[in-house]
């Protein structure tokens, strides 16, 4: 099974260890493109919603919120702790641990199928997991996918590479993307959306604010989310301590008055079956 951990060699699902960072410094930016694909989406009112590989919930927190019925799949124990838990007061909707390759729901469950930064993470299993999103979602419905538009992803991840060269030791590999470049810009996402059984494929670009935190704190704030980064996890404590400094200088230099850095940026990819 692939995993969209983004991980170089998973051993634990990588979102338990960094789910405390990932929802202060991650979510916010998923939340913002989720807001996007369901305004593109244009679902009908009590729609049945799939939010694949879910998260925390960025897509079906907000979907529940405005009256959908959802289903939120993941196989993050931490996140689907969240998730359960923020889906508390939406009773038709509901957290599910489900890998996204191996979903059991009956073909035609859905009026809408989204994966937020999940699914085009799969690498040779895109084209499956694509299908199962296509499988699970009735005649007329609506694929709605939201992937990176750059191979490092969020901004976060540049500015520790930036970092990492900066401590100038031969014996730090520098850190390398680890979003496949398969399927960076429309024509390729139009494309793989395309070849699962959609029409009326359309993909745009959003730019959304990025948060940072302080420079003082950002290497312990963000420390957990460089962890599925081998080369990241392969350094000495001599070297992280000399990092430390380095990346706080980073962030600094990227924050704004507002505490901004620069935006995230993400396309959004919206797909229909046909009746
Ligand atoms: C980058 S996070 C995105 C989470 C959420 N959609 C968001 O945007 O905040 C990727 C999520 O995919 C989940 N995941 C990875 N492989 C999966 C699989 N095979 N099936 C279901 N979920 C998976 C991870 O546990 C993680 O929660």
């Amino acid at each position: 099974m692939k995993d969209c951990s983004m991980t170089e060699a998973p051993r634990t699902n990588p979102f338990d260890t960094m789910l405390k960072a990932y929802l202060q410094w991650g979510e916010p930016v998923s939340r913002a493109f989720a807001r996007a694909a369901l305004d593109r989406a244009g679902l009908a009112p009590g729609s049945a919603v799939l939010d694949s590989c879910a998260g925390a919930g960025a897509l079906a927190v907000a979907a529940a919120q405005e009256g959908h019925r959802v289903r939120g799949i993941d196989i993050s124990a931490g996140m689907l702790g969240v998730l359960t838990e923020r889906l508390t007061p939406f009773p038709g909707s509901a957290a599910e641990h489900m890998d996204a390759l191996e979903m059991i729901y009956v073909d035609d469950s859905f009026d809408a199928a989204f994966s937020v930064l999940g699914v085009l993470n799969f690498g040779d299993a895109v084209p499956a997991a694509l299908r199962g999103l296509v499988r699970v979602t009735r005649p007329g419905g609506v694929i709605g996918l939201v992937h990176w538009a750059s191979t490092w992803g969020a901004p976060l991840f540049p500015m520790m590479a930036e970092a990492m060269t900066r401590l100038d030791d031969p014996a730090v590999a520098p850190l390398v993307p680890l979003v496949s470049d398969e399927y960076m810009g429309p024509a390729a996402l139009d494309a793989a959306l395309s070849q699962a059984g959609c029409v009326d494929v359309s993909t745009t670009v959003h730019e959304v604010a990025n948060l940072l935190p302080e420079p003082e704190v950002a290497f312990d704030e963000l420390d957990s989310m460089y962890l599925n980064h081998e080369r990241y996890r392969a350094l000495t404590d001599e070297q992280r301590s000399r990092l430390r400094g380095l990346f706080a200088e980073e962030v600094r230099a990227a924050r704004g008055a507002d505490g901004k850095g620069a935006p995230a940026v993400g396309h959004v990819t919206i797909g229909h079956l046909p009746q």
